[in-house]
């Protein structure tokens, strides 16, 4: 990371996302508590979290220039997050994580940034 000024930087881009992207749906998917919650065709929700991440890591506003103000709260209001599925989301984007080859400092950074956002979208009890 110290060479770089953003994570999207350090990730390798559009391309690194998209690859952690790929790694962690089918996580989402096989999950007991998550998996219920998504469409059978992922690849919409793919591109768009490739889209989102990809601004929130400091990159391009891929996402906001095709949808507007994330407003992800609210985008996620219609889903009952507990804070088990926060949990289990940080842990699948963990696993993710940790298959690719990018450093574990950069790792820990990535998921310490995706946990406020996280618990934040906890709407339920
Ligand atoms: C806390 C646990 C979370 C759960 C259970 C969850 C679940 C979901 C679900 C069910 C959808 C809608 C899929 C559909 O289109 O039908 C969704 C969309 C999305 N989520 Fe999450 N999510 C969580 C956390 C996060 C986090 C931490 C981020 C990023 C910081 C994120 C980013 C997105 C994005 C970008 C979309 C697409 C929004 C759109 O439709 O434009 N989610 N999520």
């Amino acid at each position: 990371m110290s060479n770089y000024s953003t994570i999207y930087e350090a990730v390798g881009g559009v391309a690194g996302i998209k690859t952690i992207v790929q790694a962690f749906y089918p996580k989402v998917l096989k999950h007991p508590l998550l998996g219920p919650l998504f469409p059978a065709d992922i690849t919409p929700v793919m591109e768009k979290q490739t889209m989102f991440l990809t601004q929130f890591f400091g990159g391009p506003s891929l996402y906001s220039d095709e949808y507007g103000h994330p407003m992800m709260r609210a985008r996620h209001m219609p889903f009952p997050i507990t804070r088990e599925r926060a949990e289990a989301w940080l842990g699948c984007m963990r696993e993710a994580l940790a298959e690719s080859n990018l450093p574990q400092e950069l790792q820990q950074l990535m998921i310490e940034r995706l946990s406020g956002p996280a618990y934040h979208f906890v709407n339920q009890p």
